[in-house]
């Protein structure tokens, strides 16, 4: 079966991820891989920060990858937090900091229209590719459910009276924006 180390230490990420790809190819985290490197990702863009992760890995190791990076797109805030979902409420990373700043901008606030878009960078035998998801909905006025991480409490999908945290793994992962990106990534690898 074919080996690809994804560029991340993410748990719930590596779960979502495998389950999608069950059966065409094994995944490996950076630990397993032996990659304890704090990975650069200082670019503006999405497509930019995946690109580069697959780059260090594949200039170190010489090995297959991919990396993915996302980004929680709100309309009423000019596509803020964007690439900058991770760090908006500071280099800590904390989720709940982050949902609460976010909250805090929207009040007042009538379109909560948001999207996730994910960007996979895969380097197969030393050619890049790239897989875009996308997954529209809303932003929530307050937390529901405990599933997921980041911002899954506060985001309602198109089609749901739900929020991600609602939802199971396996749901969540049908509609995702990470999903549909390792839905094409899936095709791709079948044909190769
Ligand atoms: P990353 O670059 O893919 O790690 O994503 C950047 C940030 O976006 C994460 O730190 C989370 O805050 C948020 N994020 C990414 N994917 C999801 C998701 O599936 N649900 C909720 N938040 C997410």
């Amino acid at each position: 079966m074919r080996e690809l180390v994804f560029a991340t230490n993410n748990q719930h990420k590596v779960e979502e991820v495998q389950n999608k790809l069950d059966g065409l190819c094994k995944i490996h985290t950076l630990k397993e891989y032996g990659c304890t490197d704090d990975i650069p990702e200082d670019h503006d863009t999405l497509e930019g920060n995946a690109s580069q992760k697959s780059h260090y890995l594949h200039d170190k190791y010489g090995c297959d990858c991919f990396s993915d990076d996302t980004g929680l797109e709100v309309e009423a805030l000019d596509g803020e937090p964007g690439v900058y979902s991770a760090r908006y409420a500071g280099e800590s990373k904390n989720p709940e900091a982050n949902m609460q700043k976010l909250l805090k901008k929207l009040a007042g606030h009538e379109n909560r229209r948001a999207r996730f878009r994910t960007i996979i960078s895969l380097i197969l035998n030393g050619k890049e590719y790239f897989f875009e998801g996308i997954v529209n909905g809303e932003i929530l006025t307050e937390k529901h459910g405990n599933e997921g991480f980041g911002y899954d409490p506060i985001f309602r999908p198109d089609g749901f009276d739900r929020s991600f945290a609602e939802l199971s793994m396996n749901d969540k992962n049908k509609i995702s924006h990470r999903g549909r990106a390792v839905e094409k990534l899936f095709d791709f690898l079948k044909k190769q």
